[in-house]
């Protein structure tokens, strides 16, 4: 039985235990995100996810984050550390958010349902037969024109980048296919920007600045990906100006300020 009072004992004890699975689903099934378990799909680091039904007959994915393991007592993706199990309470809440701002920009992303406790709830990648299989799991000859499923990939980034967003983990860990189309998941780690100027103190908004470099990493990853299974090279910078779109002036304006400040 997980209450209140249970979960305080917890915090305040000497030894700080982990959620099984099965209590996380137990606690996720009582908050009311699902009524059936089918299977867990994926078993993480920070958080496991699974498959199962809710109570309007949907196929479903329920993530459900564990404990924060760390000594860094800072501030954890702009969560202040508090207890740990209200560390991952909001986990839950911020990634359920961010899954939303970009289903709402129309990208191809899972249409995210409700968030409770440490868990929150989307639409499954598939169907009754299951999840969807993650790009890194397809093999080689699976396509027959891999170039449309990198073009799909730098589309999701450029659409992306124009709502604002990073992804931060782009990459074939993280994309499904489904359907002849290229899902992305996994959104913990991805950051909105705004101009420098734009953000005040406090704000979860990160800089441009910072989105560019991020960018350039989730394209590190991505490419070297094509390369390696299909032997498509494209080329870095040519990908990178394309999803930079628009912003590519205030990007390169925002980095001249930046080293007028430094030097
Ligand atoms: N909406 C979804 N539909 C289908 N499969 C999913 C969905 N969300 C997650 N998965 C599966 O669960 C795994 C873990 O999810 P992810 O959000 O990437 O968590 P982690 O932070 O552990 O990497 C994914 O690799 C994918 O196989
Ligand atoms: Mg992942």
């Amino acid at each position: 039985m997980i209450n209140r009072e249970y979960l305080e004992k917890r915090d305040t004890s000497n030894e700080i235990t982990e959620l099984s699975t099965t209590e996380a689903l137990a606690e996720a099934i009582e908050n009311g995100l699902l009524v059936e378990v089918k299977q867990v799909i994926g078993q993480g680091k920070e958080a496991f996810v699974c498959w199962g039904i809710d109570k309007y007959e949907r196929n479903i994915a329920v993530k459900s984050y564990k404990l924060y393991r760390t000594i860094h007592r800072g501030v954890i993706h702009g969560t202040h550390r508090t207890s740990p199990y209200e560390v991952i309470a909001q986990f839950a809440k911020l990634e359920y958010y961010k899954n939303l701002d970009l289903f709402e920009a129309k990208l191809p992303v899972p249409q995210p349902f409700k968030y409770a406790g440490f868990s929150y709830s989307m639409k499954l990648i598939g169907d009754e037969h299951g999840p969807a299989p993650l790009l890194r799991d397809l093999s080689k000859n699976f396509f027959d024109d891999p170039s449309e499923i990198l073009e799909q990939c730098v589309d999701i980034l450029y659409n992306m980048f124009k709502a604002r967003y990073v992804h931060g983990d782009f990459s074939e860990h993280n994309l499904l296919w489904y359907e002849d189309q290229v899902y992305v998941i996994d959104f913990l780690q991805s950051k909105n920007f705004a101009l420098k100027d734009a953000i005040g103190y406090g704000s979860p908004l990160v800089p441009l600045t910072r989105a560019y470099r991020i960018l350039r990493k989730d394209l590190n990853s991505l490419l070297p990906f094509f390369k390696r299974l299909f032997r498509i090279e494209v080329d870095y910078n040519e990908v990178l100006n394309y999803i930079m779109g628009d912003f590519k002036e205030k990007i390169d304006r925002e980095l001249e300020l930046n080293l007028e400040i430094s030097s």
